[in-house]
């Protein structure tokens, strides 16, 4: 499976998925995070943040993602992926059946607060121009698959809330499956 992580910068997406990470290795199933930042120093290091790069960007990670699929590894993508079409595209290339998108609901306020990579300080004295939720727009799913909130939660907490909703789709991997 893929779990798409989207919403704001500092919502805590690659804070949930990074735990998340570990959830799934330690039931020992494989699984791999594909994280923004990461990616954005590689795989997408000649893209930037306008809306057709962002695009660009999310069709990679989901290649990706459906290569690891593929292989049998859990992709983990943890991406801002601001755009509903973009999210639809990764669904189709992944598959619907494969595909679980995770809003990482946090409200701006609270990720400005956070302001965990000072970006948005930065937007603020105007040196950014491209910042989702300040300068481009945030298109929360109107039908996430599972919603999961930061706020007066601990990252153990809320990474527990996603395992625990998609640990039934894992059992055919783990061997427990009902025979049919
Ligand atoms: N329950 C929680 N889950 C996740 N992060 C949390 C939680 N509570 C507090 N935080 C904090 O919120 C911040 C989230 O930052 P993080 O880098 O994960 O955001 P992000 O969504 O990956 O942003 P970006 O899109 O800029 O990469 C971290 O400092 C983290 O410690
Ligand atoms: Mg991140």
């Amino acid at each position: 499976m893929t779990l798409w992580l989207t919403g704001l910068s500092g919502a805590g997406k690659s804070t949930v998925a990074y735990a998340l990470e570990g959830r799934f290795r330690d039931a020992g199933i494989s699984a791999l995070v594909l994280d923004g930042d990461a990616v954005r120093a590689g795989l997408c290091r000649d893209l930037g943040f306008t809306p057709e790069d962002r695009a660009e960007s999310a069709r990679r990670v989901a290649e990706v993602a459906r290569l690891l699929n593929e292989a049998g590894v859990v992709a983990i993508c943890a991406l801002i992926s601001p755009f509903a079409v973009d999210r639809k595209r990764a669904r189709d290339i992944i598959g619907a059946q494969r595909f679980i998108e995770i809003f990482v609901d946090t409200p701006l306020a609270v990720c400005a607060e956070r302001d965990t990579k000072g970006l948005y300080a930065m937007a603020r004295k105007g040196a950014l121009g491209s910042l989702t939720g300040v300068h481009q727009a945030y298109e929360p799913p109107a039908a996430p698959d599972l919603r999961v909130t930061t706020v007066d939660q601990t990252v153990a907490q809320s990474a527990d809330r996603v395992f625990a909703a998609v640990q039934p789709r894992l059992a055919p991997n783990l061997g427990f499956a009902a025979t049919d």
